[in-house]
């Protein structure tokens, strides 16, 4: 689900609780436009996977509120397990990835449903996609509840989308910079100050 850009702005004034109006520009995706997609995402998902043996794959830890609100709308049976994916690089700079926390579950013969914060380079959607792929699952697929296809390198896509975003520093609902914002219940973009002294809100983030 794209969104439009008049609608973004609409969305970015106002609507943020005085405590966190210090660091927070706007509401990008507001917590009953996230609920409504994530039930269609769920229904989209239960329709395909109907009869199978599924492993949901959730990479920790952005997409814990996302996974909690998702689970609750596949309604079938299934199993869950964690992998554990950190990105080492300076402030909102994708850096090298290290695994540091390994599946316990069974993959071999599985339909492993991979589900992941925030698609943007495909750095991070790539390697776990091979390293998943190397212990044998009967299938995978990927979904994402954010998609920033501006920043994407080669051509890898998810197969579940929950909304397209600009190239924007977003936090909240799992999201976070420097491990903070993570409980906020809405997608907001924080402000460039934050994140990089001197820059204006829509410029994109230095890399
Ligand atoms: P890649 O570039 O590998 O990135 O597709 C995926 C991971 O990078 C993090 N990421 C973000 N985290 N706000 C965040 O809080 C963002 O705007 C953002 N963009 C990328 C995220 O951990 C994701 O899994």
């Amino acid at each position: 689900m794209p969104l439009s850009k008049p609608r973004l702005i609409k969305e970015l004034i106002g609507r943020i609780p005085p405590s966190q109006r210090a660091d927070v520009a706007g509401v990008l995706i507001p917590e009953v436009d996230l609920q409504k997609r994530i039930a269609l995402m769920g229904k989209a998902i239960a329709k395909d996977y109907k009869g199978k043996d599924v492993l949901v794959v959730s990479l920790l830890s952005g997409t814990v509120l996302f996974l909690a609100d998702l689970l609750r709308r596949l309604e079938f049976p299934l199993r869950v397990d964690f992998l554990g994916v950190s990105s080492y690089g300076s402030g909102t700079e994708s850096g090298k990835l290290v695994f540091n926390k390994e599946l316990k579950l069974d993959v071999r013969g599985a339909h492993v449903l991979v589900v992941d914060d925030i698609l943007d380079t495909g750095k991070t959607l790539r390697a776990v996609t091979e390293k998943i792929l190397a212990l044998k699952p009967a299938s995978i697929r990927t979904c994402v509840l954010l998609d920033k296809k501006e920043r994407r390198v080669g051509n890898i896509e998810a197969d579940y989308v929950g909304f397209q975003i600009p190239d924007w520093f977003v936090v909240g609902y799992g999201l976070d910079f420097a491990e903070r914002y993570r409980n906020l219940p809405y997608v907001g973009v924080l402000k460039p100050e934050v994140y990089a002294p001197k820059q204006s809100l829509i410029r994109k983030p230095s890399r």
